[in-house]
């Protein structure tokens, strides 16, 4: 059976620098509740008429670029958002036709924060079945246009940030490899962290012809404490998971890249595994919480910071909206 790799990696964010000074002027926050309840410091919101699609297909051209592969070597594309350009069609036909990739086929991932591990789970078993040698797979988010900045959505609106990062998940010939993906999810929580409008229950000509319709639903929906103490009992349980599988312990890890939700979340992963600093790769403090794009965001800048070097066991979880979490082990 075939063996998978990540063979390059790139992202891309927009230029325009949110700082918490800056919410402080449009919301009732501030700089300091910000910091010590989230770690993060800025983050970047788009400011011009860029899309979710396009700032993907960005981050694309220098995975494929980095993996040293042409655009016509991919075979399959796999795109992550929970804010996509359109209701319908999803971002990854919109990414084929902006790559101008020839006709393979494109699928769109509803999986939010642990969107890009599940879609490199996906692009993992079409390499090892052997139907697929590259798969793209992008991650890419615009949350800036649809905040709640009233005092009733701060708490949400202060973490989110736009970006995006992308993949390219290549049959592997030499050492470096996914070794396992392990996902799960718990519907039963779907509404602890939602956006339930424009949608088939909230149909739009109900939402047009009901004045008195608030606007609430279209408002990301946190229950953060909530969120917060499920994020980091699922986060422990899958890493643990991915290590038991390949017969490792928490030592052996080299870098530990988690989505990232909250500095606050991570640190307590970081004291929960006893992890030394140089082993837990951190960045929302200049991006803030992107979701799908978080991770291949980190992972790209983990190498570029040399945090990453070849033969490291490199450990990637998620947790988000669904509930869903994930997990990978990839030695690289
Ligand atoms: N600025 C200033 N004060 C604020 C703000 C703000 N932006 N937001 C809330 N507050 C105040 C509240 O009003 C409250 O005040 P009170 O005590 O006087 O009533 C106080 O701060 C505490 O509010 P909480 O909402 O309880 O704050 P909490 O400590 O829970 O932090 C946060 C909120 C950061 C959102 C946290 O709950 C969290 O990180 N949750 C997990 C997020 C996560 O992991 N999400 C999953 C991924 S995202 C995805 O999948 C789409």
């Amino acid at each position: 059976m075939s063996k998978s790799k990540i063979k390059g990696v790139g992202f891309y964010v927009p230029r325009n620098v949110v700082k918490n000074t800056d919410l402080e002027n449009i919301m009732d926050t501030n700089d300091k509740w910000i910091k010590e309840r989230t770690g993060i410091e800025e983050r970047r919101w788009v400011d011009n008429d860029l899309t979710t699609s396009q700032m993907g297909t960005y981050a694309s051209e220098i995975a494929i670029k980095n993996a040293k592969i042409s655009k016509e070597e991919i075979d399959f594309i796999i795109f992550a958002t929970l804010s996509p350009d359109y209701y319908f069609p999803g971002c990854g036909v919109l990414i084929q036709n902006n790559l101008n990739i020839r006709e393979v086929g494109a699928l769109d991932i509803r999986n939010q924060c642990s969107g890009f591990i599940y879609g490199i789970s996906i692009a993992d078993q079409y390499i090892r079945s052997g139907m697929y040698k590259n798969i793209l797979v992008v991650g890419s988010e615009i949350h800036s246009g649809a905040l709640d900045k009233s005092p009733r959505g701060r708490s949400v609106s202060v973490i989110f940030g736009d970006g995006a990062g992308a993949a390219i998940i290549s049959k592997s010939n030499d050492k470096s490899e996914i070794l396992s993906t392990h996902l799960h999810s718990e519907g039963k929580y779907a509404k602890e962290l939602a956006v339930i409008q424009p949608s088939t229950t909230f149909w739009v000509d109900k939402i047009i012809n009901n004045s008195s319709n608030s606007d609430i639903g279209f408002y990301p929906n946190m229950n953060g404490n909530f969120v917060f103490k499920n994020a980091v009992l699922r986060f422990e349980e899958v890493i643990n998971e991915a290590l038991n599988f390949s017969n490792y312990k928490t030592e052996d890890i080299d870098i530990l890249i988690t989505h990232q939700a909250n500095l606050r979340i991570s640190k307590y992963l970081q004291k929960k595994l006893n992890l030394e600093d140089d082993k837990v790769f951190n960045n929302i403090m200049k991006y803030g919480n992107t979701t799908a794009a978080s991770i291949p965001i980190a992972i790209s800048e983990a190498l570029e910071n040399k945090k990453i070097k070849n033969g490291d066991l490199v450990c990637l979880a998620a947790f988000g909206s669904g509930f869903t979490w994930a997990s990978a082990l990839i030695r690289w």
